[in-house]
């Protein structure tokens, strides 16, 4: 029987890119609590790089490591994959929580994101934006210029709850001293985590975790992960380049960058044809970190694609006996 093209199952990319967060994970779990931030990095670089290349796309790193970090590798347009269909941009993270990982705490993750050639967003060397993240009930409802409480009573009323019942995630930062007083003041409840944004953005789309927005100022690669992920989950995200300081500012205007657009969902991937995956490095709320074990260690990751929105987490144990005898990393 001939089965139209269109119903035919297609390749559900983010099964493959699990193995490349698999990969940073193992790579950089080894260094949980060392203090080696840079050693890290550089693990799980070269761990997600090796896999990358067994990935049948052409991949041009959209955003990556680099610019903020000073990291070694999975730079802003790298070519990643073998270089065969299909043509996508990619954004990567290898950990995004590289001083909690370094200090021994919890929520870092490795994560990686893929979309249609031309559909990201491109910060160039833009590494702050200011983000608004809901989930699927509050989706369209946000609105990252009005006051705070305004975002906080739309979550509430979308939620069908009292303001009181919202909770809202925020990086612990001195720059969010205003903006953590505005949810103090709304009634709101309020975490403040110290690192990982990404994560406190997906966790708006997964009810049992309570978070119900996001908001603040984060990293730019971070906004655009996040981005994919919220595609694929129902969620939405609004962000605003964030310049920080005159020499950023100048630098971004010279470059064309409009601090003052609202980027929405779709500026900053402009496809529901999106790949999202993530893997724990230390236990986190989202994700349990890597277990190792004499001759095994096992993985947990979250692997998202966005034309179906199925969501899967995937435990994996990984046997070092077999790796090590197929694998250039000693993980
Ligand atoms: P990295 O580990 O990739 O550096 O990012 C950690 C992180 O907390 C992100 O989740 C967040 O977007 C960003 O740093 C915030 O930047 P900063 O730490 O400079 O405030």
């Amino acid at each position: 029987m001939d089965v139209p093209e269109k119903n035919k199952p297609t390749r559900n990319l983010a099964l493959e890119l699990v193995r490349v967060t698999e990969a940073g994970a193992l790579g950089a779990g080894r260094f949980m609590g060392r203090g080696e931030k840079e050693e890290a990095d550089a693990a799980a670089v070269d761990a997600m790089r090796l896999i990358l290349k067994t990935i049948d796309m052409d991949g041009i790193i959209i955003t990556g490591e680099g610019e903020k970090d000073e990291a070694p590798m999975l730079y802003n347009g790298e070519r990643v994959g073998n270089g065969e269909y299909p043509d996508v941009d990619v954004a990567v993270d290898p950990i995004d929580g590289t001083r909690p990982l370094a200090f021994g705490r919890l929520n870092a993750i490795a994560t990686v994101a893929v979309a249609p050639r031309g559909t990201m967003f491109d910060p160039g060397p833009l590494v702050y934006m200011d983000k608004i993240v809901v989930g699927p009930a509050a989706k369209g409802k946000i609105d990252i210029n009005a006051p705070v409480v305004d975002n906080l009573n739309a979550v509430a009323e979308a939620r069908g709850k009292h303001i009181s019942d919202v909770t809202a995630v925020v990086l612990d930062r001195p720059r969010h001293a205003k903006l953590i007083e505005e949810i103090r003041r709304a009634g709101a409840r309020l975490r403040q985590i110290p690192d990982g944004d990404v994560a406190a953005a997906l966790m708006t789309c997964l009810p049992d975790t309570g978070i119900d927005i996001l908001f603040g100022i984060g990293g730019t690669p971070e906004g655009v992960l996040a981005a994919c992920a919220l595609q694929a989950m129902g969620g939405d995200i609004q962000g605003k380049l964030y310049a920080g300081d005159s020499q950023t500012l100048a630098l971004g205007k010279t470059a064309g960058y409009d601090f003052d657009q609202v980027l929405t969902m779709t500026d900053l991937v402009a496809s529901d044809d999106v790949f999202f995956v993530a893997t724990g490095i230390t236990d986190g709320e989202l994700l349990k970190g890597v277990k190792y074990f004499s001759n095994s260690a096992r993985t947990e990751s979250l692997v998202v694609r966005g034309l179906t929105g199925t969501v899967r987490w995937i435990t994996a144990t990984h046997h070092w006996d077999k790796l090590h005898g197929i694998s250039s990393i000693k993980y």
